[in-house]
């Protein structure tokens, strides 16, 4: 039985780390397992344009805890307004690596999203043009849909469009939930890749909604049925560079998950790794973890893979009940549940 594991230091390509408080806690968790992460725009207001996400980048640089090396891969909010200078500001800009679609109203802060897919194209354009590439919160939003089934209708309705007229253009299908999603990306072009978090390799919808309400567990797109989560889990294991890892780290505070109408969110910074590696040990693919985690995002993304590594041991710890000071408390992914990977400071 391995008891150690060392792989090349791993990227985390979707990741949430907010503004003010609680920025400085949530990156420190990060910074000390990963090189990198694609920061999402979805701040209130978002960031959409190129000044705001140096702006935003130099806040997060700061909160960095001191020697740290960690890099923060800064994206933009794709809006009915962003126009094809922004873009080509963007892909122009060293520290701007993506745009980020999110259908308006899918999920937090998304009312500023796109509205009118179809209207976006010329932007799409751009950024085939550009090189740059588009990350997609794949959910239909329209009301009318089951929660069960928006990413499905979003792949039939808009993604696979996209996908036909812009060949060129590289698409992360971010977060995926679906075992439709797993064979879209599979049956679609080199330029097609996609993340899967820990809790949707670990979780079915159970989870949330069995033997009581459990808010911690409730993000968008929604926990699905547990033969959607063995796809998934095939598909993070297989070593198909298309699947790499993005945590889509959601932190929202306790009392804002804890609350009649609670957050989209899990907060998994803490233990990413950790948690991955139990997935992957729970499909016997350990030996699959280093693309997977370390090498095929940053591939993507047409980024050099990272040279240091970094040691997980089978060791057994327990979660903290919560993180953050006594106003600003976040409760992770595993609060008070005991975790069997380390990795090792
Ligand atoms: C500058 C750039 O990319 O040249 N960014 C920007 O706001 N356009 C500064 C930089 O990236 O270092
Ligand atoms: O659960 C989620 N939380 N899904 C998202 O797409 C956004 C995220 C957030 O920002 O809280
Ligand atoms: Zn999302
Ligand atoms: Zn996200």
């Amino acid at each position: 039985m391995t008891d150690r594991l060392t792989i090349a230091q791993p990227d985390d390509w979707h990741l949430h780390v907010r503004t003010g408080s609680i920025l400085k806690t949530v990156l420190a968790h990060t910074a000390r397992q990963f090189g990198r992460a694609i920061i999402m725009p979805n701040l209130k207001p978002p960031v959409t344009t190129v000044e705001h996400a140096m702006a935003y980048r130099a806040e997060i640089i700061a909160a960095l805890p001191q020697e740290s090396i960690f890099q923060p891969l800064m994206t933009l909010y794709l809006t009915g307004n962003t126009s094809v200078e922004e873009v080509k500001k963007a892909a122009e800009s060293e520290h701007i690596y993506a745009f980020k679609l999110y259908p308006a109203g899918a999920t937090t802060n998304s009312d500023a999203g796109v509205a009118n897919i179809a209207a976006a194209y010329p932007i799409f354009a751009a950024m085939e043009k550009h090189n740059i590439p588009l990350l997609i919160h794949g959910e239909a939003t329209n009301a009318e849909y089951d929660i069960f089934d928006r990413e499905k209708i979003f792949i039939d309705n808009q993604l696979s469009q996209i996908t036909q007229q812009f060949p060129a253009l590289r698409i992360v299908v971010e977060h995926l939930t679906t075992e439709e999603a797993v064979q879209f990306v599979e049956s679609s072009s080199e330029n097609i890749g996609a993340t899967i978090t820990p809790q949707h390799l670990l979780y079915n919808r159970n989870a949330i909604l069995a033997g009581g309400i459990r808010p911690h567990f409730y993000c968008l797109p929604i926990l699905k049925r547990e033969h959607h989560r063995l796809a998934l889990l095939n598909a993070a294991t297989s070593g198909n560079p298309k699947f790499f890892l993005g945590t889509d780290s959601a932190p929202h505070l306790t009392s804002l998950k804890e609350n009649a109408c609670g957050c989209a969110g899990c907060y998994s910074a803490h233990a990413a790794l950790e948690l991955y590696a139990e997935a992957f040990e729970q499909a016997d693919a350990l030996d699959k973890l280093e693309g997977f985690a370390s090498f095929y995002g940053a591939d993507f993304y047409q980024l050099p893979r990272n040279t240091r590594t970094i040691s997980l041991e089978k060791q057994s710890w327990t979660v903290p009940m919560d993180y953050g000071d006594n106003d600003n408390l976040i409760t992770p992914l595993r609060a008070g549940e005991k975790l069997h990977w380390k990795v090792l400071a």
